[in-house]
């Protein structure tokens, strides 16, 4: 287990389309997840996504945990997901406010699907199906594009909805997901 070094745009990996997990179950596997994780963990992200620590593979985790910071922020429960196959289920879309590890200390105004349905596997292989809508929502939609190739600037509508955090929301010790 270890702290990678976080990619961030501009490298060719972070636009790479991730190759699907073929092997569950296995040595390599726990060790990708738990170098995610200890990443994570140690940037304080939301969520992080293989190809962010150089690993073109498409595994992901997330979660948002009880913050006193952000008391506001739906939880979401903690979440390794690997060869994701996203469905939205409406056509709406909202405008909210992202950031990434990738993108340090900037964010910027994001539409994203109200409501998807997210199927994939765990590390041993076993099912996971579930509709989300909200935060939880966001969240996996902004980690399933990095398998994508795609980084949340990309989706920008508008881009003077993009900047820097401290100037955006002075004051705010914002958190980089
Ligand atoms: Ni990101």
């Amino acid at each position: 287990m270890a702290v990678r070094p976080v990619r961030k745009m501009g490298d060719p990996v972070l636009l790479q389309v991730a190759a699907p997990v073929t092997e569950f179950g296995t040595p390599e596997l726990a060790e990708l997840l738990a170098d995610m994780m200890d990443t994570m963990a140690a940037e304080n992200g939301a969520g992080i996504a293989a190809p962010q620590i150089g690993v073109s593979l498409q595994v992901v985790i997330f979660g948002v945990g009880k913050n006193p910071r952000y008391p506001d922020a739906e939880e979401v429960a903690f979440t390794e997901l690997i060869n994701p196959v996203l469905t939205p289920l409406t056509d709406e879309q909202q405008e909210g406010w992202e950031g990434c590890l990738s993108v340090p200390g900037m964010r910027g105004l994001v539409p994203r699907y109200t409501k998807i349905r997210y199927q994939g596997r765990d590390r041993d292989g076993g099912v996971i199906d579930r509709t989300v809508e909200g935060f939880h929502a966001i969240v996996v939609q902004h980690e399933v594009d990095h398998l994508l190739g795609k980084l949340y600037p990309m989706r920008i509508r508008d881009l003077s909805r993009f900047g820097f955090s401290d100037v955006l929301f002075p004051g705010q010790d914002l958190q980089d997901d």
